[in-house]
């Protein structure tokens, strides 16, 4: 019999992971279930809101069977974690979404946030974003303008909310409508500095502010699942958006901790502290927790595509079976020989933020060969951090010697050697890189008493360091110059 444990919910872009976390820190129970990706026009990404809800309850009742299959205790909380901006409305009556949740991907309010341009300053000082279709924003005025739903929210009749909100709606039956800082740092919606919905915002946007959920602290009691939903009645005491929750899961409660999860997207967050850090360089400001979960501010930027350009090479050209494919194929050429792949297919994140750009491939030969776009591929998320962790440093006025790093592309080694020979600096591997589920845990586990303090709940976690190498650094000196060759092709392109 293991000791105490904690549910943790992961609702990512791709699928829902559920993982019941034990005191030691072990994985006793898990389940995993994908997601539908919706594209009903081109540069449009949906999800069907209640498939993930379906889908999520499956994945968690089946880790906690395992887990208990497994001899461990029920847990004795959840926390939940999930992929953020995407946006879902709904009938505060019934439940019912009354339209797709827009994903975080979809670029149809481009135009929209073009328009806005001249308000773009102040958006900013307000939220700490770029005005950029990727926040929920934009996306929630586009879904309040389809037939009556504007009327019905201003009736009261609709709740809106990030994924975190729609599952805890959900999970208590209707009873709790909230959702944590770090989420709603996302939306476009709250005031950085009051750390509360900006009133000038929501008119802005047309949001009624009953709409949106309460905000509560990504640590503590929120509400209680239902028999109904989980076959449990657990208390749901941590939330928070999943690039937060990896932060935490690193340990990144100081200012100065930073990492990057390389999942479908890589995100490099930057704990600043309690210190709102200067904007600018295309890095955004938002809100990350400290050790107990209150709210910090951390610079990040996002790159919108990592793992998904590999998820491209196999589902959408079909060029490799599995993504592991690409670790011997990288490994087994000597150079890239200057072939370029800037993976902007959903348009390009920080630091240029161009809704507009699109995948691009440069240097192709009669030689090109299906490894090259391999390596291509693994190469870009490496060059897109380095195109963003010189001005973090600068920004976040703190040193940043090493990086820690996780998600699903963390495990190939041949990107994190390569990842350390682009940047300088060692890079440092959990051996459990899945820390999105780990801090949704941490922060529900530490709220619970699980762990009485962040270091216990995070002694038993060991790292793998990569180490720049000197002929690997001055190789991949040279080649970063041809990545950013690339990057302005693609950028003229756009523009
Ligand atoms: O901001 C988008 C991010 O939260 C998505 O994360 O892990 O689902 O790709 P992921």
């Amino acid at each position: 019999m293991t000791a105490m444990s904690v549910l943790a919910i992961d609702q990512g872009t791709t699928g829902t992971t559920c993982l019941v976390i034990a005191k030691d820190g072990r994985v006793v129970g898990r389940a995993y279930r994908e997601i539908t990706q919706h594209y009903p026009a081109p540069g449009w990404v949906e999800h069907d809101a209640h498939e993930i809800l379906e889908r999520t309850l499956d994945a968690a009742r089946e880790a906690m069977a395992n887990a208990q299959q497994a001899g461990a205790n029920a847990p004795v909380t959840i926390g939940i974690t999930n992929q953020r901006e995407t946006i879902v409305l709904w009938e505060r009556a019934t439940g019912r979404a009354v339209h797709r949740a827009i994903v975080w991907q979809d670029r149809r309010t481009a135009e929209r946030c073009a328009a806005l341009a001249p308000k773009a300053a102040r958006i900013g000082e307000l939220t700490g974003l770029v005005t950029d279709p990727y926040f929920s924003a934009t996306k929630l005025e586009w879904l309040l303008a389809q037939g009556n739903n504007q009327a019905r929210a201003d009736a009261g009749e609709l709740c809106a909310g990030t994924i975190d909100s729609w599952l805890v709606w959900h999970l208590t039956g209707g009873a709790v409508h909230v959702t944590d800082h770090t989420n709603a740092s996302r939306t476009m919606l709250y005031d950085l500095h009051a750390k509360e919905w900006s009133a000038e915002l929501c008119l802005e946007f047309n949001v009624p502010v009953q709409l949106l959920p309460t905000v509560v602290p990504s640590s503590g009691t929120v509400g209680r699942s239902t028999l109904a939903t989980l076959g449990a009645e657990l208390p749901i005491m941590g939330i928070a958006g999943d690039q937060q929750a990896a932060l935490f899961g690193q340990g990144g409660w100081s200012a100065g901790d930073g990492k990057n999860t390389y999942g479908t997207g890589a995100f490099l967050l930057l704990n600043t502290g309690a210190h709102r850090p200067p904007s600018g360089s295309g890095l955004l400001t938002t809100i990350a927790c400290d050790e107990r979960g209150h709210p910090v501010y951390a610079l990040e930027a996002s790159i919108f595509i990592a793992g998904a350009a590999v998820q491209w090479l196999r589902d959408g050209l079909g060029i490799i079976a599995a993504s592991a494919e690409t670790e011997a194929l990288a490994a087994g050429l000597s150079s890239n020989d200057e072939v370029y792949f800037v993976p902007a297919l959903v348009g390009l994140g920080a630091p240029d933020w161009e809704p507009n750009a699109r995948g691009t491939i440069v240097g192709l030969t009669r030689g090109t060969t299906r490894a090259h776009f391999a390596r291509a591929a693994l190469e870009a998320m490496a060059y897109a951090t380095r195109d963003v962790l010189g001005d973090m440093r600068e920004q976040g006025q703190v040193p940043f010697d090493r990086l820690r790093v996780d998600g699903g592309a963390s495990g190939n080694n041949w990107l994190m050697q390569f990842q350390a020979d682009v940047l300088g600096v060692p890079v440092d591997r959990p051996d459990m890189v899945e820390t999105t589920a780990l801090g949704a845990a941490g922060l529900a586990g530490l709220a619970a008493g699980v762990w009485q303090s962040g270091e216990e709940f995070l002694a038993s976690r060991q790292f793998t360091r990569f180490t720049p190498t000197e002929t690997g650094s001055a190789s991949a000196a040279l080649a970063y110059g041809g990545w950013r060759r690339a990057v302005r092709a693609a950028l003229a392109w756009a523009r």
